[in-house]
């Protein structure tokens, strides 16, 4: 009995024993750098095989689908931002807004980004957040000068598209990811 009860109460203390900042840092960045991977390989055989128009199709269809398939296999809550968003879905909150708005100053400054934030928002929730920054000339194609068919199809797919007109080295969002401390 006295084993039983120093048992569950070292399982109990074990369960309820927080992810310390570094742990959710950790886990951010694996959760992070799985999405980006599994985004970015399909929307690279999407562009080779069905050219720029058929890859912002499957975007439309998919990347919230594959984004959500991602936090389910991670147990977080995940998702992209930015306020030029394309999607309405992915648009920042306010607070949000003014994470990105700080490490937009920076990058105007000539300043290097964190390569995350953490917030806390309970004693039992944190939210990571990782910088999408502009590294390849591919995110261009739609979110770059757009112009011919392809802006067309963009703008037929979503009429209030703010995410146009970026170049290489911009701050095109963040990554968010929510997880239990
Ligand atoms: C084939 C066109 C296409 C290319 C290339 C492309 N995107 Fe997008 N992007 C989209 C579409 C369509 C959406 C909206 C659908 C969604 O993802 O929710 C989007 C949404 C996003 C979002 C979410 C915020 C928002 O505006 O809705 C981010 C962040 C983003 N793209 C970053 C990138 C980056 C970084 C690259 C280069 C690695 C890239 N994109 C390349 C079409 C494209």
């Amino acid at each position: 009995m006295k084993y039983l009860a120093l048992f569950s109460l070292t399982s109990a203390l074990l369960l309820a024993s927080p992810m310390s900042d570094d742990q959710i840092v950790a886990k951010g960045d694996q959760v992070s750098s799985m999405l980006v991977q599994r985004l970015s390989g399909e929307l690279k055989a999407q562009m080779q095989n069905n050219g720029a128009v058929g890859a912002l199709h499957f975007c439309s269809q998919n990347a919230l689908s594959l984004t959500e398939q991602v936090a389910k296999e991670t147990h977080t809550s995940l998702k992209r931002l930015s306020t030029n968003e394309r999607n309405p879905v992915n648009k920042a909150t306010a607070d949000e807004a003014a994470l990105l708005k700080k490490w937009s100053d920076l990058l105007k400054n000539n300043q290097p980004l964190p390569p995350s934030a953490i917030v806390n928002l309970s004693p039992s929730t944190a939210v990571y957040y990782k910088p999408i920054v502009i590294n390849n000339e591919a995110c261009l194609k739609c979110h770059g000068n757009v112009e011919g068919e392809l802006a067309k199809a963009i703008k037929a797919a979503y009429p209030e598209d703010k995410a146009t007109g970026y170049k290489m080295g911009d701050l095109r969002g963040m990554i968010a990811i929510e997880m239990a401390r």
